[in-house]
């Protein structure tokens, strides 16, 4: 039986948590769901945002579901020592878990393309998946330097790294339309010339069937927003996939509809990519959406469920257009939402 840890953590994230779970029992009633704590919670309970049970409870977890993180910005737990505020929490939770490979898909629901700051027209039927690459590259090398009035970092990557999100890449590719742009910026950067290199090598020796075009970053930059639909699958580096995912996040047109997921070799991360909203939590009202997405990717990623994901994300959408959320312009409350999923799972 499969052993999803949850980590519902701050402000709205348990209340957002709960929906989720409650979703993932109706449509895999044999997982075993086990919570633990994290965050500004956790420090108040362990004195730790992220306690040693915590951290033990990954070893045998086949996935984890995590809420948010985080209080107001008057918050007590943002006067501790950094190591001990709630987003240390989350940055341990990533590095223990390993995760290489970041997902996010952007996706407009259809009968909310009014939410979108794009032109209708532009939003509609719009489905990117961007994956980035997240443990490699510029943010992470160790030749970082600054002295005085010169400072150095260093973009590196090798082929192992390239290969291994590329193969995420075009693994989502395959369940989906079968294309996968790759991003880079080649005509100036030698690492760019190496991604290029081998997520083309790795196409052609093993995913023949996916259609792979490469293109620069600044170019995708336009095109993302002036054509969404042009693309399916988007590949990235680091530090090109971080300012592509946010530019992109604003596309569906609110926060609520972001759902993500994180891959490694070990259990997998799902999250929304919301915070605690410190301003609605308690009184019920925040938007699940997202967090029941991310449930939906963790079926669909985390343990292989493809059939019971694409039945959540029926069911999300049925609800998102019968009983939008407040953030949705809607009336619905979190309870209301999720009851409208959970109705939407029962008659699938
Ligand atoms: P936020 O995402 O929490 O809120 C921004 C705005 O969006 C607020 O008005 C909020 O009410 C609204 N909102 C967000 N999620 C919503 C949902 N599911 N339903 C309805 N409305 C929603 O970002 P903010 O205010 O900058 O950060 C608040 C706290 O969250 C801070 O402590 C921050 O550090 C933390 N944070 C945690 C993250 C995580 O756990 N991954 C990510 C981003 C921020
Ligand atoms: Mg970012």
């Amino acid at each position: 039986m499969p052993k999803i840890i949850t980590l519902p953590g701050d402000g709205i994230g348990p209340e957002v948590t709960a929906a989720a779970v409650a979703v993932l029992r109706e449509v895999a009633p044999d997982v075993i769901t086990e919570e633990h704590a994290i965050g500004g919670g956790a420090f108040d309970t362990h004195g730790d945002p992220f306690p040693q049970r915590t951290r033990d409870a990954l070893q045998d977890a086949d996935a984890v579901l995590l809420g948010t993180v985080g209080g107001a910005h008057d918050s007590p737990w943002n006067r501790l020592p950094r190591h001990l505020r709630p987003e240390s929490g989350l940055l341990a939770l990533r590095k223990a878990l390993g995760c290489y490979a970041n997902l996010r898909p952007v996706r407009v629901q259809p009968g909310l393309e009014h939410l979108s700051p794009l032109k209708p027209e532009l939003a509609r039927g719009v489905d990117i998946l961007i994956v980035r690459e997240l443990l490699g590259g510029i943010y992470f090398d160790g030749d970082r330097r600054l002295e005085g009035h010169v400072a150095y970092n260093t973009m590196r990557y090798t082929t192992p790294e390239v290969e291994r999100v590329a193969k995420v890449a075009f693994w989502a590719a395959e369940q989906r339309k079968g294309r996968v742009t790759s991003v880079d910026k080649a005509n100036v950067l030698e690492v760019s010339e190496l991604w290029r290199r081998d997520v083309q090598a790795l196409r052609d020796r093993e995913y023949r069937s996916i259609h792979l075009n490469h293109e620069y970053v600044d170019s995708v930059a336009m095109l993302i927003v002036a054509n969404p639909s042009r693309y399916d699958v988007v590949v990235t580096e680091n530090l090109f996939g971080d300012i592509l995912s946010d530019l992109a996040a604003v596309i569906p047109g609110s926060l609520g509809l972001m759902p993500s997921a994180s891959l490694g070799d070990g259990p997998g991360l799902f999250e929304p990519i919301h915070g605690s909203a410190p301003d609605i939590a308690g009184q019920g009202m925040a938007n699940p959406a997202a967090a029941i997405q991310s449930a939906g990717m963790l079926l669909r990623h985390g343990l292989g469920r493809p059939d019971a994901a694409n039945q959540v994300d029926r069911a999300v959408a049925l609800a998102l257009r019968q009983h939008p959320t407040r953030d949705l312009g809607g009336q619905a409350d979190t309870q209301t939402f999720t009851q409208a999923v959970l109705r939407a799972l029962e008659t699938s």
